[in-house]
C-alpha cells in the first residue's frame, strides 16, 4: 500500500485550500471543495474494505452509489488543512442505499464532511450528466464577487453581461455566463437542488450574498473560472461608480466568439 500523503490528489487538495486561503476567498471556515476519485487511485492507497464508520447524508444521492470523494470537513479552516490533512479532510464513498457516507480515511477528530455538501453532491449528479468528466465542485467566499452581489441586480443575464464587459477574458473563459441564485439558507438540500439545477446550464453559480460555486474536470478549471469571475467582479467594483472613458461593447464580444469559436449565450446580448 502508498503513503497517502504522498498522494498526488491530497498534495493538490493541500496546495489548492492554502492558495485559496491566502487569496482571501476563504476565511475561517468558509468553503468547500468535493473531488470525484477513481476507485483504483484510492485503492493504491487505502483498503477500501476498511470502512471506518459511517455517517448520514440527509438526502438521496443513489446515482453516486459506490464513488469516492476527497472532501472538507465541516467547521476546518483552509489554512489549516496543509498541516493536518487528515483531520481537516475525509474520503468518503456513497454507500448502495445513497443516503450513507462511509469514511475511508480522515475526519480523524470525529468530525464529518462540508455541511454543504447536499449542493456538492447534487451538483456532481447535475454536471455528470452535461459532462461525463466532471470532477470537481469548489465553493468559496471571494471579496469583490461578494460584493457585486449586493450592489448589482441578481439577474443571470445582466450580471453576466457586466461581468463579460469587464475584462476581455471573461467571455473567453465563461462564454454559458454565470448562474445567480437569490439569497437562500445555506447547507440545506433546498440550495442544493437549486446550485444543481443551474448547474445543469452554467460552471459557475453565485451565491447572493454568500458566494460562489465552480466546477471542472480539473482543480485547475473549477479554481480558473472562479478566480476569473472574481477578478471580473474586482474590475466592476474598482470602476461600476466612475465615469466610463472605454467599454467592451456587445459588437466586441460577438469579435471575440467568433476569433475564439465560442459557443456563448447569445440572448445574453442586445444584437
Ligand atoms: P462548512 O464549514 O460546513 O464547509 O461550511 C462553510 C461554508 O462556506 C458554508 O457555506
Ligand atoms: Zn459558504
Amino acid at each position: 500500500m502508498k503513503n497517502i500523503f504522498e498522494a498526488p490528489f491530497l498534495i493538490e487538495m493541500m496546495r489548492t485550500t492554502a492558495n485559496m486561503y491566502r487569496l482571501g476567498y476563504d476565511e475561517r471556515n468558509g468553503g468547500n471543495i468535493s473531488w470525484m476519485l477513481p476507485a483504483e487511485t484510492v485503492g493504491e492507497y487505502l483498503d477500501l474494505d476498511n470502512v471506518i464508520r459511517t455517517i448520514p447524508t440527509g438526502f438521496d444521492a443513489s446515482p453516486l452509489k459506490g464513488k469516492i470523494f476527497i472532501v472538507t470537513g465541516t467547521g476546518k479552516y483552509f489554512k489549516n488543512v496543509e498541516v493536518d490533512p487528515e483531520t481537516n479532510l475525509g474520503i468518503i464513498r456513497i454507500a448502495a442505499d445513497g443516503t450513507t457516507a462511509e469514511l475511508l480515511w480522515g475526519f480523524k477528530d470525529g468530525g464529518k464532511f462540508t455541511s454543504e455538501l447536499p449542493a456538492h453532491l447534487m451538483s456532481h449528479i447535475s454536471r455528470m450528466s452535461i459532462d461525463p468528466e466532471n470532477r470537481i465542485i469548489m465553493h468559496c467566499h471571494p471579496d469583490y464577487t461578494l460584493a457585486m452581489t449586493q450592489v448589482h441586480p441578481a439577474d443571470e443575464r445582466a450580471i453576466t453581461r457586466t461581468l463579460w464587459k469587464q475584462m476581455t477574458e471573461s467571455i473567453v473563459v465563461f462564454p454559458e455566463g454565470v448562474g445567480v441564485l437569490p439569497w437562500m439558507v445555506c447547507g440545506t438540500n433546498a440550495i442544493g437542488e437549486a446550485t444543481a439545477e443551474k448547474m445543469k446550464e452554467y460552471r459557475i453559480v453565485l451565491w447572493t450574498l454568500h458566494g460562489i460555486y465552480g466546477c471542472g474536470r480539473d482543480m485547475d478549471e473549477a479554481f480558473g473560472l472562479i478566480e476569473t469571475v472574481e477578478k471580473a467582479a474586482k474590475m466592476y467594483m474598482l470602476t461600476a461608480h466612475l465615469p466610463k472613458a472605454n467599454e467592451i461593447t456587445d459588437e466586441n464580444l460577438v469579435d471575440l466568439a467568433a476569433r475564439f469559436n465560442l459557443n456563448y449565450r447569445k440572448d445574453f446580448l442586445d444584437i
